[in-house]
């Protein structure tokens, strides 16, 4: 097993009706920012509830807060903070809104231009104002880590930033709220929770035995819950075996002591920023390919992963790796989630540009081995067409 330094203070307070202890966590007396995305909040009444656990505090809003939350957006959110003197951020939302309140609970404090956090990779953060969240999409696990994802329009950049200061002080996750996401966002959620799981186990074996046996955990409820979440969109042990899911699968604890990856996830960011995938769906077509390219440097987690996760244990390891592959991709598929370019109108036009963005964003040494250049993602982007 590798050194590590684990550390995680966000308090999670879980289930249905627990967003009345908004009341008692938002610190009395503060200058609260509510910060919301573009509206669903208001259609499926977590607007409501939250308001009436903070009648008796001293609340502002920010909504409009978008799909890969921009600089831009938030910029207008900072001069709010400032001009109302704000010393407590809420978040309500999904990783969006969260990503983006870190960014506003950061850049608030920063000197200079609150950019020059995604270009320094937050070494310049030495404080952030406090926030907690009210989760309502399970998927990124921002509720209880200190990552965020930040796009700037202008420029089409989507990097991301860590830093300590921007854990979450709590997040209330209640399963019902899940209710009202539409079918493509249940979809997004399971696929982006599984690759994260991916991510931080299927690299090379490490002596992580809790590690590993945590992640086939949560890739494996993913697997039996998640076509049930959108079967059945009001079963409560399902949603809330989802949420807690997708929380674990990137709040620290699988990814400690084990070697990380992430190749996927960069790539994607490019698609995104690039042609307006949705996160997950960049993940879903990226991710199969990527493990086909380099299923021989992770041969023994491939075997791993295909005997615990999918029960793949009959024929050679050449055939049981492609068919854990294969089952992978046809798993995203079955939540609904396209796994190829063409499933969102693209083709090889998009893979110059892809592996132009990732040189001149430095994404040139990327995986568990800083081994996947700039050559080896544009074999994974030709496997995705
Ligand atoms: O904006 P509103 O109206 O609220 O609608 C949202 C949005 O359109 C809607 N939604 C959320 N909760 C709902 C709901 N609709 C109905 N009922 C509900 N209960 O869902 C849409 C998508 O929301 P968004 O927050 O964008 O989705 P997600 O949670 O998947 O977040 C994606 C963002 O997180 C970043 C991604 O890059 C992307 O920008 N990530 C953040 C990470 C982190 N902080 O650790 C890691 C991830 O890998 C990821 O990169
Ligand atoms: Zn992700």
């Amino acid at each position: 097993m590798l050194n590590f330094d684990f550390y995680n203070p966000t308090r999670i307070v879980f289930g249905e009706g627990q967003i009345a202890k908004l009341r008692e966590l938002v610190p009395q007396g503060a200058r609260v920012l509510m910060l919301f995305g573009g509206g669903s909040i208001r259609a499926n009444g977590v607007y409501d509830e939250v308001k009436a656990a903070l009648a008796q505090h001293t609340v502002f809003e920010f909504g409009g807060i978008e799909p890969n939350p921009t600089y831009e957006t938030l910029m207008e959110a900072i001069a709010l903070v400032k001009a109302e003197r704000i010393d407590f951020l809420l978040a309500v939302g999904g990783g969006s809104v969260i990503d983006g309140s870190k960014f506003v609970a950061a850049g608030a404090l920063v000197d200079g231009d609150p950019w020059s956090i995604l270009e320094q990779h937050a070494k310049n953060v030495k404080a952030a104002l406090p926030f907690g969240a009210v989760l309502t999409l399970p998927a990124t696990g921002s509720e209880m880590n200190a990552g965020a994802v930040i796009t700037r329009k202008a420029t089409l950049e989507k990097f991301a930033f860590g830093s300590r200061h921007v854990y979450p002080q709590f997040s209330v996750l209640d399963p019902t709220k899940t209710y009202t996401l539409p079918a493509r966002q249940v979809g997004n959620g399971i696929v982006d929770a599984f690759v994260h799981v991916m991510e931080q186990y299927l690299t090379y074996p490490a002596g992580a035995k809790v590690q590993d046996r945590f992640a086939e955990g949560l890739l494996s409820t993913l697997v039996e819950d998640g076509p049930k979440a959108l079967a059945e969109p009001h079963n409560y042990e399902v949603r809330a075996n989802l949420m807690w899911t997708a929380t674990l699968a990137l709040n620290g604890l699988i990814g400690a002591g084990v070697p990380h990856d992430w190749a996927t996830h960069m790539v994607g960011h490019e698609l995104t920023a690039l042609y307006g995938l949705d996160h997950a769906q960049t993940l879903a077509v990226v991710l199969p390919a990527m493990l086909r390219v380099r299923r021989e440097d992770k041969r023994a987690k491939l075997l791993q992963y295909a005997e615990r996760v999918w029960n793949i244990v009959d024929g050679g390891e050449d055939e049981r790796i492609s068919q854990a592959i294969d089952r992978t991709e046809a798993f995203f598929r079955s939540v609904g989630v396209g796994t190829r370019l063409p499933d969102y109108q693209l083709g090889a036009e998009v893979i110059g540009p892809v592996v132009k963005a990732l040189e001149a964003h430095r994404m040139v040494k990327l995986g568990e081995r800083r081994d996947v250049t700039p050559e080896v993602s544009r074999k994974v982007l030709e496997l995705c067409l």
